[in-house]
């Protein structure tokens, strides 16, 4: 693990020991107050998402801020443990769980707090039910419905309804209602977003309504995430959004929400300026998580990261972005995705007006069970 503090508080940002992960605590606050503020109006709330960041701190800045269930989503049962440790009461593990030791593991935890997770097979309620009441717990269960994203879920309509009632038939579980991740709709344009968000939702709505109509009730219909959160929280019958970039953001997704901006950030050394146009940076791929794309130089036009090796990244420098890379000198880079970024550093140096205020722990980092 690293050094937690490697310089005092009120320390400048850009004399953090690199790479580091940095945070504008400004930036932070502002995004979630954008997005609660929309909650904190409307029938349905906010549940975060913490995966994108997996820092308790966080967490509990967001559930302060209102608008919210009460509670988090997370998506591994790793990262539901430490949360629960870290006294979070309400947890909703947003992915079906479906080995005896993994399961067993979520029946422990219900022991402490409310958990809800979610199946997408009759099988899988069985063993849910089985282990449930072996271990004398309720878990909250959701039917996860397909709708956008080639991932996990039934179809939405009579194979979600039936397994509404296996769920509200099993011993030892309770039919909490219904979720839908439908993936990030990378769209811009705001008309095209609401159409192709209500065109993944409807169905799920339509659902509860064939759910209620067969004499359960739905408590949850869970859908909709950073990209979607006003269209999705708009539509009547929706009562939870797990939105979870929102909060620190990121490059990529940026262009699609202006109203969001991105708080995190890395802070990086310029190790070598071997040649005019190019320089190497100590920030490889072990320091920002890099699989869904190379991130971006912030704050140096005509400066591009062009390669990502292990431990180096290669900066390409056009025009006057020359003259502003300095041997020693520090370079800000976004990350393309935050949850891969986060998951690699144990702390986050939260920095208020350019200086150090704040270090927080990234205790869920790598709980991938
Ligand atoms: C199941 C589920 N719900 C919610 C989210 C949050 O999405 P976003 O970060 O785009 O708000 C994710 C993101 O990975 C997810 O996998």
């Amino acid at each position: 693990m690293e050094r937690p503090v490697s310089k005092p508080v009120g320390t400048p940002s850009e004399e953090l020991d690199t790479p580091a992960l940095v945070v504008d605590l400004d930036t932070l606050e502002r995004n979630i107050e954008t997005l609660h503020s929309f909650f904190l109006r409307r029938d349905a709330k906010v549940r975060p998402h913490v995966e994108s960041h997996r820092c308790p701190a966080i967490a509990h800045k967001q559930l302060a801020a209102g608008g919210t269930v009460g509670g988090i989503s997370v998506t591994t049962v790793g990262e539901a443990e430490v949360f629960a440790q870290r006294g979070f009461a309400d947890i909703f593990i947003a992915n079906e769980i479906v080995t005896t030791q993994k399961i067993a593991r979520v029946c422990s935890l219900a022991k402490g707090c409310a958990i809800t997770l979610a199946a997408d097979t009759e099988d899988n309620v069985r063993d849910l039910s089985d282990a449930a009441v072996e271990l004398g717990v309720t878990l909250g269960v959701v039917v996860d419905i397909h709708t956008r994203l080639e991932r996990c879920g039934v179809q939405p309509g009579r194979p979600a309804v039936d397994l509404a009632g296996a769920i509200g038939r099993a011993p030892g579980l309770s039919f909490k209602g219904l979720m839908s991740y439908e993936g990030v709709i990378r769209e811009p344009d705001q008309d095209e977003l609401e159409a192709e968000s209500r065109r993944c939702i409807q169905p799920v709505l339509d659902t509860r309504e064939m759910v209620e109509r067969a004499g359960m009730d739905v408590e949850v219909v869970s859908v909709g995430g950073t990209h979607n959160y006003e269209i999705a929280g708009d539509m009547k019958g929706v009562t939870e959004v797990p939105a979870g970039s929102y909060a620190l953001m990121d490059h990529g997704y940026k262009e699609y929400r202006p109203q969001l901006s991105p708080a995190a950030r890395v802070l990086a050394t310029v190790i070598s300026h071997p040649e005019p146009g190019l320089a190497w940076l100590d920030l490889g791929q072990k320091a920002i998580g890099m699989d869904t794309g190379l991130p971006v130089v912030d704050g140096i036009p005509g400066a591009t990261v062009f390669t990502m090796g292990a431990e180096h990244g290669g900066l390409k420098l056009e025009g006057d972005a020359d003259s502003m890379v300095d041997l020693g000198g520090k370079v800000w880079i976004a990350p393309l995705d935050i949850g891969n970024c986060v998951n690699v550093y144990d702390f986050v140096n939260g920095v208020r007006n350019g200086r150090l205020e704040v270090v927080w722990e990234i205790e869920a980092r790598g709980t991938y069970r």
